[in-house]
């Protein structure tokens, strides 16, 4: 179901059919980009929300539809933390997709949280330089919003919005005092083949709304600059997250 609103805003009216029907598109996408390309390089968001399209993806029934041999996974961001930490996003999505799934472990290109910041990121940008070369696309980026308009780890008037050149980089966790989190970069997200936007919970409708509002109102909201320069950007809302979307 669509708003006619806005064609980039997909809205379902339950969390379950939501993360059914991302599930479906992610698949798809997949499928599409191995048989365009040879192989599906994903960039998955972290946080809580995701942890259900992950869980569905790793059931036999979805995962059977994808050559997993041929995907390669990779995280917008990640939290300094160990991947055996209880906030690692490395971790919920071990949990939740990666080990239940046929993917060589070398096609998984986990962000070292554990690692020093700046080094980690520039070990993570080594990694993508060598697997893609200098022109480094998603075929599918996937992200989250966070209540204050973040999305990856690029928070409200971080100075890493303004990194013209990296593509991956260090940046303080503003809701943690001294935490630190690793982010993939505008220049690098803004240049994936199709981004979805996975927003669920009333929490997220205030952000959502501002977003797709766009003008004055967004610009101080990274999540408004993601802005794929030769790709496809969808939202993907349940009903309680695009209520202040809808035409009033
Ligand atoms: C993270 C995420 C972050 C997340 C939003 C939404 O590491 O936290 O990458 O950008 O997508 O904060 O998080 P929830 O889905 O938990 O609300």
């Amino acid at each position: 179901m669509s708003d006619l609103l806005d064609p980039r805003l997909i809205i379902h009216p339950q969390r379950t059919t939501l993360m059914a029907a991302l599930a479906q598109q992610w698949l798809r996408t997949g499928t599409e980009a191995i048989a365009a390309r040879g192989r599906f390089d994903c960039a998955l968001a972290g946080g809580s929300t995701p942890r259900e399209l992950y869980a569905l993806l790793g059931q036999p029934a979805h995962a059977k539809h994808l050559d997993w041999s041929k995907t390669h996974i990779f995280w917008g961001d990640e939290r300094c933390v160990g991947p055996e930490d209880p906030d690692s996003n490395y971790r919920m999505t071990r949990e939740a997709l990666l080990q239940k799934v046929p993917l060589p472990a070398s096609n998984i290109h986990r962000l070292h949280g554990e690692s020093e910041p700046s080094v980690a990121a520039e070990v993570y940008e080594s990694e993508l330089r060598q697997h893609f070369g200098a022109e480094a696309r998603f075929d599918l980026l996937l992200l989250g919003l966070g209540t204050d308009g973040h999305t990856a780890s690029l928070f409200p008037g971080s100075p890493v919005l303004d990194e013209a050149r990296r593509w991956v980089a260090a940046a303080a966790d503003p809701h943690v005092a001294g935490r630190w989190r690793l982010t993939l970069t505008l220049p690098l997200l803004n240049a994936a083949r199709r981004v979805d936007f996975l927003v669920a919970g009333a929490d997220k409708a205030q952000p959502l709304a501002q977003v797709l509002r766009g003008g004055d109102a967004s610009a101080a909201l990274p999540a408004a600059r993601i802005r794929p320069r030769a790709g496809t950007l969808h939202f993907w809302a349940d009903a309680a997250a695009a209520w202040l979307c809808q035409a009033s």
